[in-house]
C-alpha cells in the first residue's frame, strides 16, 4: 500500500485537532520520507516557522523524526522498526511537540506508526521429536510449541497446518488471553512395525500482505509395543527320530517370529504339553527351537510322538504350534522264545509227526526287524513246522530208536530279518524212553563146543550169551532150552541152561563111542511185555579119550587051540607070512596102531610092520631054522597113554601040513592037543573061513545101513562100529587076505577133532599114507559126502 495514501487518510481524520496534529505512518520506511506537512496542517507561516526556530522536542522519541523548517514537513530520520519500538503492543505512535520561540508557542504531534508484515512466523525450533508408544489411544493429544510472529493484527499468526494428516490431525485451543494453544491430536493408532518414523511438518502462517509463514518439523518415532504375538512358520512340523538315538540328537527345529522390537520380539520356546512320557523324552532349546532328545526313545514303547510347543515373547504373547515326530524302529529286540508246552520223554515207537514241543516266537520289533525264522540243528529225525502267527510244532520226522540215540539236544534258533540280524536260541533235551523192540541177539549164530567123553556130570561146558539193545527189563535176558530130543531122548537128560547165566552143563557122563555130538537148541528171551526172544542152535563135539586098548581081530585067540601060520623053507626074504589085525574103538590118535615084535623064537627071521602089522620074512629060511616058530606082537595105538594088546602068532616052517602037524603036536604046552590035531586044524579053516564071512557080512551090513542114513541125512549118532585102522590095505595086492573091503575109514586131521567119511559100498578108494602131516590121510578122490561141508544146513537151523 501506498505510505502517502495513508498518510492523507490519516490527516483526514485529524483535521479537526487544534494545537495537536496526529500523523500516521507505517514503520520502515526509508530515510527522508515525508511525515508530514506540519505548517500546512497547524496553519502556520513557513517564516514563522522559521522566526519562530520552531524544533522537536521528545523526551525519548525524537531521533526518528525531523523537522526540516524551510519546507516545514517531517521527514523519517531514522528507520522506524516498529516491533523494536513497541515489540506487541498493537497501537504504537511517537510522541513529541513542536516548540516555537516568540512567541513561544508548542503543538503536540502523535505519528502512529502502523504495523507492515515484515516478519514472518517463527518457530522457536526448527524440528522437535516425539517418542510416542505404537500402543498409545486414540485422541491422545500432543502439545506443540506456538508460532511467533511479531508482527501484530492481521500479519500476526492466523492459522497452523499440519501435514500429512495420516495420523495425527491438528487441534487449536484459544485461550482465555488470546493466546493459542496447538496441539496434535492421534486419529489413527500408530503401528511401529509398519512405520517406524513419521516426520510431519507444522506451518503456521500469518495473515499479512504477502502472507508468511514459518515450518517446524515434527519427528514421531514411534515406540514399540508388544502388540504383535509370535507366530511359528509352520503350524505343524514332521519329524523323524531312530529310536535309541543318544542323547543331545536334534529331532527338528521349529522358528518363530515375532514383529516386534527387542524384548517384545525376544521368544522363548517350550513343550507346553508336559507330563507322561514325553516330559524325559525332549527337550526344547528355549533360544533357538530345537528340538532335542533328552532320555531313551524306545520304538516298541511308542511309534509317534505328538509334541505342542509354545512360543512366548517378553511380553507373554505366545503361539503354538504341534510337532509330529515319528519314531523309526531299529532292530534292537532280539526274538523271544517262549515254550509253550514240551514234553521230555517221548517213547521211542512214537508216530511220526509226534509234537514235542510248541514254541512260540515273539519279537518286539516292526517291519523286517520282526520278521523271525526259526530253525533247529540238523540231523535230527525231528523238524520244526510253522504256523500261523510265529507258532511252531517241533515234531518227530522219521523213526526214532533209543538204541541210537537216547537222549536227543534240539537247539531251536530264531533269527530275525534285521540288519545286522539278531537271534536268540534254545536247547531242549528230549529222552526217548525205551521200548521192547530187539530180541536179545546171540554173540554167534550158532554154538559148537567140545567136552571130552567120559566127563563129570554136572560139569559146564561152556556158556552161550546174548545181548538186548534194550534197556533194564527190556533187556534182561534169561536163557531157555528148547525142548528136542537125541536119539530118542529128551536133550534135557543131556544138557542143561542156566537161565541167568547161559552157562550149559553137562547132565550126563558122555561116551564118544556111543555118541560124538549131538545138537540142541537155546532161546534167549527178554524181560520186555510182550517178550522177544531168538534162539540159537549148539553143537556139542565129544572128544575122544583113549579109553580103549586096541583089539586084536586076527590071529584069533582062542584058548587051547593053536592056529599056525605056514612058511614054506622055500620061502624068499620078504615073503609074508601073515598080518596082524587090530582095531581100536577110539579114534584118532587113539586109533592109530602100531605094531611091533615083542619076543620071537628067532628074531632074525621075522619082522613087523610097524604100520600094517605084516609079518614078513627078513631073510632066506634055511634048513636049520626051526619048524616052530613063535611070535609075541604088542600092537600099541597113539593115545596118551598110550594102550596096547599082544598077540601070539605061532609060525610053522614046513613045506608040508603033515610036517607042521607033526612038529606041532611037540609043542610042549600043546601037548594036550595033538591028538586033536587034525580037528583043530579044520577048525582053524573052520574059523579063519567063517571070520571072513562074518567080516564081509557086517562090513557089508553096515555099508548099507550108512547109505540109508545118509539118505535121510542123520548125522548126530553114529552106531559103534569095529574100527578098522587105516593102514590095513590091500594095495600091493600081494597079501593072504587078499580081499577087497568096503569100510569105513574115519581119519583125523586134528588131535582135537574127528569127522568122518563115509565112503559108498563100491566106491574105489586109494589110501595113501601122507607122512608129512602126523597120523593125516588124504583123500584123493573126495567122495560127496554132506557131513563133509562146514556149512551145512544141519548147523544153521535148530529145527527142520
Ligand atoms: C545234551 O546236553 C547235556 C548238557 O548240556 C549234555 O550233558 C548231554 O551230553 C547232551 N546230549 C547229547 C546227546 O548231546
Ligand atoms: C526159534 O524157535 C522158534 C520156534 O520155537 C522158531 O519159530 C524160530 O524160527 C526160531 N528162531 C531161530 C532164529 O532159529
Amino acid at each position: 500500500m501506498n505510505p502517502r495514501l495513508l498518510l492523507f487518510v490519516c490527516l483526514l481524520s485529524l483535521a479537526s485537532v487544534r494545537g495537536q496534529v496526529s500523523y500516521s505512518i507505517p514503520e520502515e520506511m526509508p530515510k527522508g520520507s515525508l511525515v508530514g506537512n506540519i505548517a500546512q496542517d497547524l496553519g502556520l507561516e513557513l517564516k514563522r516557522l522559521i522566526s519562530g526556530k520552531a524544533k522537536i522536542y521528545s523526551r525519548s522519541s525524537g531521533e526518528y523524526v525531523e523537522l526540516n523548517r524551510e519546507r516545514g514537513v517531517l521527514l523519517v530520520k531514522e528507520r522506524i522498526d516498529r516491533e523494536a519500538l513497541c515489540a506487541e503492543t498493537a497501537l504504537c505512535a511517537l510522541h513529541f511537540q513542536i516548540i516555537l520561540e516568540n512567541p513561544m508557542e508548542h503543538y503536540t504531534v502523535n505519528i502512529q506508526i502502523t504495523d507492515i508484515n515484515d516478519n514472518a512466523p517463527a518457530f522457536e525450533k526448527t524440528t522437535v521429536e516425539f517418542r510416542i508408544s505404537e500402543s498409545t489411544i486414540i485422541s491422545s493429544k500432543f502439545v506443540l510449541a506456538t508460532a511467533e510472529d511479531l508482527d501484530v493484527e492481521k500479519n500476526a499468526v492466523q492459522k497452523y497446518e499440519l501435514k500429512p494428516t495420516n495420523n495425527f490431525a491438528l487441534n487449536l485451543q484459544n485461550n482465555p488471553d488470546g493466546t493459542k494453544n496447538v496441539e496434535m491430536v492421534l486419529q489413527k493408532p500408530l503401528d511401529r512395525e509398519k512405520e517406524e518414523q513419521i516426520s510431519l511438518v507444522l506451518t503456521a502462517v500469518d495473515g499479512g500482505e504477502p502472507q508468511m509463514s514459518g515450518t517446524m518439523m515434527i519427528v514421531v518415532t514411534v515406540l514399540d509395543a508388544n502388540d504383535n504375538a509370535p507366530v511359528f512358520t509352520q503350524q505343524t512340523y514332521k519329524a523323524t527320530v531312530t529310536e535309541n538315538s543318544p542323547k543331545g540328537t536334534i529331532v527338528a527345529a521349529v522358528t518363530a517370529s515375532d514383529a516386534d522390537q527387542g524384548s517384545n520380539s525376544r521368544i522363548t520356546y517350550s513343550i507346553t504339553n508336559r507330563g507322561g512320557s514325553l516330559r524325559h523324552l525332549f527337550e526344547i532349546n528355549k533360544e533357538n527351537g530345537k528340538m532335542i532328545v533328552n532320555g531313551n526313545i524306545d520304538y516298541e514303547k511308542s511309534k509317534s510322538f505328538q509334541i505342542s510347543i509354545g512360543a512366548t515373547d517378553d511380553g507373554g504373547l505366545t503361539d503354538s504350534c504341534k510337532l509330529f515326530v515319528d519314531v523309526l524302529d531299529v532292530n534292537d529286540n532280539e526274538p523271544e522264545i517262549n515254550i509253550m508246552s514240551k514234553s521230555n520223554i517221548i517213547p521211542e515207537d512214537s508216530k511220526l509227526n509226534t509234537v514235542v514241543t510248541m514254541i512260540h516266537v515273539e519279537d518286539l520289533d516292526s517291519g523286517d526287524n520282526g520278521k523271525v525264522q526259526c530253525f533247529m540243528n540238523e540231523n535230527m529225525p525231528f523238524m520244526l513246522k510253522s504256523s500261523i502267527n510265529n507258532f511252531y510244532s517241533l515234531m518227530t520226522d522219521s523213526e526214532l530208536d533209543r538204541e541210537t540215540a537216547s537222549e536227543y539236544n534240539i537247539t531251536v534258533t530264531c533269527s530275525d530279518e534285521g540288519v545286522p540280524s539278531l537271534s536268540s536260541s534254545v536247547t531242549l533235551t528230549l529222552q526217548i524212553s525205551d521200548v521192547n523192540d530187539n530180541a536179545p541177539v546171540f554173540e554167534r549164530s550158532s554154538y559148537e563146543a567140545y567136552i571130552v567123553e567120559n566127563n563129570t556130570p554136572g560139569v559146564s561146558i561152556f556158556t552161550v550169551k546174548a545181548t538186548d539193545a534194550d534197556w533194564k527189563q527190556n533187556a534182561r535176558v534169561s536163557y531157555i532150552l528148547e525142548d528136542s530130543s537125541v536119539n530118542g531122548v529128551p536133550v534135557s537128560s543131556y544138557v542143561s541152561v542156566s537161565a541167568d547165566s547161559g552157562v550149559i552143563h553137562a547132565v550126563r557122563s558122555f561116551d564118544y563111542e556111543q555118541i560124538k555130538d549131538f545138537r540142541f537148541c537155546v532161546k534167549a528171551q527178554d524181560g520186555g511185555s510182550p517178550p522177544l526172544s531168538s534162539n540159537v542152535s549148539v553143537n556139542i563135539q565129544i572128544q575122544d579119550q583113549n579109553d580103549n586098548p586096541p583089539q586084536v581081530l586076527y590071529p584069533v585067540q582062542t584058548a587051547g587051540s593053536v592056529v599056525a601060520e605056514m612058511v614054506p623053507r622055500s620061502a624068499d626074504v620078504g615073503y609074508l607070512v601073515t598080518k596082524v589085525v587090530a582095531v581100536d574103538v577110539d579114534s584118532g590118535q587113539n586109533a592109530w596102531l602100531s605094531y611091533k615084535l615083542q619076543k620071537a623064537t628067532d628074531r632074525a627071521l621075522f619082522e613087523v610092520g610097524s604100520q600094517n602089522g605084516e609079518i614078513r620074512t627078513v631073510r632066506q629060511v634055511t634048513e636049520k631054522d626051526l619048524l616052530k616058530q613063535r611070535l609075541t606082537v604088542i600092537v600099541e595105538d597113539n593115545g596118551q597113554p598110550s594102550r596096547s594088546a599082544t598077540v601070539i602068532v605061532n609060525v610053522a616052517v614046513a613045506d608040508s601040513f603033515p610036517e607042521v602037524l607033526s612038529e606041532f603036536s611037540d609043542f610042549p604046552h600043546d601037548k594036550d592037543y595033538n591028538d586033536n590035531l587034525t580037528f583043530y586044524l579044520v577048525l582053524a579053516l573052520a574059523v579063519v573061513s567063517f571070520l571072513f564071512i562074518t567080516c564081509l557080512v557086517v562090513i557089508i551090513s553096515v555099508k548099507i545101513y550108512r547109505w540109508r542114513q545118509s539118505r535121510i541125512l542123520y548125522h548126530s549118532s553114529l552106531p559103534v562100529i569095529p574100527y578098522y585102522p587105516p593102514r590095513y590095505s590091500d594095495t600091493l595086492g600081494t597079501g593072504t587076505l587078499p580081499h577087497t573091503y568096503n569100510y569105513e575109514v574115519c581119519r583125523t586131521t586134528d588131535s582135537r577133532k574127528s569127522d568122518c567119511k563115509f565112503g559108498r559100498a563100491g566106491s574105489q578108494n586109494v589110501l595113501i599114507m601122507d607122512p608129512s602131516s602126523t597120523g593125516t590121510m588124504q583123500r584123493m578122490q573126495s567122495e560127496k559126502s554132506i557131513l563133509d561141508e562146514p556149512d551145512s544146513p544141519l548147523e544153521v537151523s535148530c529145527y527142520r
